[in-house]
């Protein structure tokens, strides 16, 4: 994309960008007048070239960027570039993975994995912006918890810590930004039509979505419509929130 057509958007960068909720989330903010860098795994590049024809082909421009958010030199590299080219005014902290196990079978590389990505990244990728985005005098986080954070899910020791964890992060950095026009917060999906959610056995899978109040799964779009919402200039008073977007499958 040529750098005078974006020159006054504001910029927004997805970790994670090309999977399920991040693609929407890309989608939503590109139409809404962002330049959005889609962040991605390096394993994941040659696939990324085709997503990224298709987004195109159906009018959505979006720049690609890969970086390994566990992985903190990575994410050095990526936001140099980022910073080099006008920095940011939104940071979504979406990546995420899941390596379902009872604890009595985990194993260490699954624990490490599933903290490094979903917790560790959070580190890894707002630490590149933060200082800029307060000296700015403004900027959005938003960062991509989860309803199983919230209340724990048999089989996701790891993944329940993690996204648990993702709101604690959320609530230190947005007092450490408030006053200098950064605001963090964070989204609990609830069950989202996604790749992971897929993962559940059939049978759980069909027994949750009956038990969810709004008697649908959500999807992708519902929670690319809260990130516009928290993004939104107008959204400057809310900050260190925990917003759910479950369909009211738990409420506290
Ligand atoms: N509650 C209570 N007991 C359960 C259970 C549950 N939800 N799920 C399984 N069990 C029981 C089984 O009935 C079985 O009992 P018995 O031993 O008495 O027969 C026992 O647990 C099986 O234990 P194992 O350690 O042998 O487990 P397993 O190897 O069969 O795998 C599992 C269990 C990994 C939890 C598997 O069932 C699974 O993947 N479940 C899905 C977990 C899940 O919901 N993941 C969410 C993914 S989506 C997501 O994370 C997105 C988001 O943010 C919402």
């Amino acid at each position: 994309m040529a750098e005078t057509k974006t020159l006054n958007m504001p910029r927004a960068l997805v970790t994670g960008g090309t999977g399920g909720i991040g693609e929407a989330i890309c989608s939503k903010l590109a139409r809404s007048g962002y330049h959005v860098i889609a962040n991605h795994h390096p394993a994941d590049t040659e696939k990324v070239v085709s997503w990224q024809e298709q987004m195109c082909a159906n009018g959505i421009s979006v720049e690609t960027l890969s970086a390994d958010v566990s992985d903190y030199n990575d994410c050095q590299t990526m936001a140099q570039r980022i910073n080099q080219e006008g920095g940011l005014y939104l940071l979504v902290n979406n990546a995420g993975i899941v390596r379902d196990a009872t604890l009595k079978k985990l194993e260490p590389h699954h624990w490490q994995s599933v903290i490094d990505t979903n917790l560790g990244s959070l580190y890894n990728v707002s630490r590149q912006f933060v200082a800029a985005m307060t000296e700015a005098g403004t900027g959005r986080i938003v960062n991509i918890s989860s309803v199983n954070g919230q209340r724990g899910q048999f089989g996701q020791t790891n993944y329940s810590a993690a996204k648990a964890g993702v709101h604690g992060f959320t609530m230190a950095l947005a007092q450490e930004t408030a006053g200098k026009g950064v605001t963090v917060n964070t989204i609990s999906p609830g069950f989202i039509d996604t790749d992971m959610v897929k993962t559940i056995p059939d049978a759980q899978r069909e027994a949750i979505i009956a038990s969810i109040p709004i008697q649908r799964i959500g999807q992708p779009a519902d929670i690319a419509h809260a990130v516009a919402f928290l993004a939104d200039a107008a959204s400057d008073y809310i900050t260190g929130i925990n917003l759910p977007v479950n369909g009211g499958v738990f409420m506290h």
